[in-house]
């Protein structure tokens, strides 16, 4: 079996890759990435080289049709699972276009190309060209002190981000909806683990602590996000790629809601503890200005995931933030690497200069 697999140099794909190939040796990833910015192969060279035969990579743009459907053609493709899209809120904040050429157009030309190859061969792909939509938990907005999201939450996005998520997820809706496609999306809390890409909360605070540079805390501090090791999102979206029931949205997270302010604190006390480097202290916090349109709670309510594909989180926070912070220390070369100049520039525009 071949599957398509978007965004693969990027930081969940790239996990995914892994999982995925490690778990089914039978199978094959065609890995589509654009390599922008936040893709980078370098995440894939860990693969082995029988795992390697089983992984064809190509760069190009999910928003190009013909690309895609010689992938189809190419390669007999029977899933889709569509991880690529422009991830990091405070650039949508300076920068919408691109959020919704990449994460709208380029879902709907997926799923247009998709429909294609399943209407012309309804032998070949009976049970249809599944494509499963990697979307987030943001699309529902923001919680007050309460609650959880549960798939029923009406979506309510903030940022041009989410907004993009969330009109992306609508636009898979409508092909199941209308065409009877046999989709899925899943939402999920924010991840965390290996090859981030360090504009993200914490791998930016690491790489920023070990450098001895200030760690910009917006606003108070007090957000909430609902933090997953990132290998658990990879195996709930493995579970909903095999077994979720056609048309349905599933929720992921494990209850490890933390307030971001927490997370810093955690970091230096780790680093500080694992370096015996006595600079790396709470000194280095600095309360900067707030994300415009700040969403204050993120919570998931994962009880469908569990009782319909029996999924549940197997990292709790202590331990997963303990491998995330050693593996950013076994690979501070990695990191100096992705640092590029592009990086550098979108920082200085965000931070202002604050830091
Ligand atoms: P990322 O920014 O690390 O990776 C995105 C990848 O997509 C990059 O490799 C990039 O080169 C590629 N890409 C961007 N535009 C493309 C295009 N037009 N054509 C082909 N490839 C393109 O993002 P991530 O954190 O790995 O997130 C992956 C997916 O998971 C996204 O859809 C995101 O919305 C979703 N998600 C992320 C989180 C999280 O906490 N990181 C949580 C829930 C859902
Ligand atoms: O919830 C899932 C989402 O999680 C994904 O859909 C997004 O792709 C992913 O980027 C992430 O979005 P967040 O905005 O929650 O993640 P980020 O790491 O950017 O920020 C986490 C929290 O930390 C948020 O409240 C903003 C805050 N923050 C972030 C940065 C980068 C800071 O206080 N300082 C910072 O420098």
């Amino acid at each position: 079996m071949n599957i398509l697999v978007t965004g693969v140099a990027g930081f969940i794909g790239s996990n995914f890759v892994y999982y995925y190939l490690e778990k089914y040796k039978d199978r094959k990833i065609i890995g589509l990435d654009k390599l922008t910015y936040a893709g980078n192969l370098e995440n894939l060279e860990k693969l082995t080289p029988e795992q390697k035969e089983r992984f064809v990579f190509i760069k190009g743009d999910i928003k190009n049709q013909e690309l895609i459907e010689y992938i189809f053609e190419t390669y007999k493709i029977e899933g889709i699972i569509n991880f690529a899209a422009e991830s990091h809120v405070d650039r949508s904040i300076h920068d919408p276009q691109i959020f919704l050429k990449t994460n709208v157009i380029g879902t709907q030309t997926l799923l247009n190309v998709a429909k294609k190859y399943w209407e012309i061969d309804t032998q070949k792909y009976k049970d249809g060209v599944k494509f499963l939509q990697v979307s987030t938990d943001e699309v529902y907005g923001s919680l007050g002190p309460t609650g959880y999201f549960t798939e029923k939450t009406p979506l309510d996005p903030h940022s041009p981000y989410s907004a993009s998520k969330a009109s992306a997820d609508l636009i898979v809706k409508a092909y199941h909806d209308t065409y009877k496609m046999p989709t899925n999306i899943t939402r999920c809390s924010n991840n965390y683990g290996p090859y981030q890409f360090p504009e993200k909360l914490i791998p930016l605070m690491i790489n920023n602590a070990l450098n001895h540079k200030e760690l910009p805390v917006y606003g108070d501090g007090k957000q909430i996000r609902d933090w997953l090791y990132v290998t658990d999102h990879c195996r709930a979206i493995d579970l909903v790629f095999e077994n979720g029931r056609t048309g349905e949205v599933y929720n992921i997270g494990g209850h490890n809601e933390k307030e971001n302010i927490y997370i810093v604190k955690k970091i230096i006390e780790i680093l500080r503890e694992k370096t015996g480097d006595k600079e790396i202290n709470e000194k280095l916090i600095k309360h900067v200005k707030d994300r415009l349109g700040h969403d204050r709670r993120y919570g998931i309510d994962p009880t469908k995931i569990k009782e319909e594909l029996g999924w549940e989180p197997e990292i709790m926070f202590d331990e997963g933030i303990e491998k995330t912070i050693e593996w950013y220390l076994e690979n501070q070369d990695w990191m100096k690497r992705v640092i590029s100049g592009e990086y550098l520039e979108f920082y200085e525009k965000n931070y202002g200069g604050t830091k």
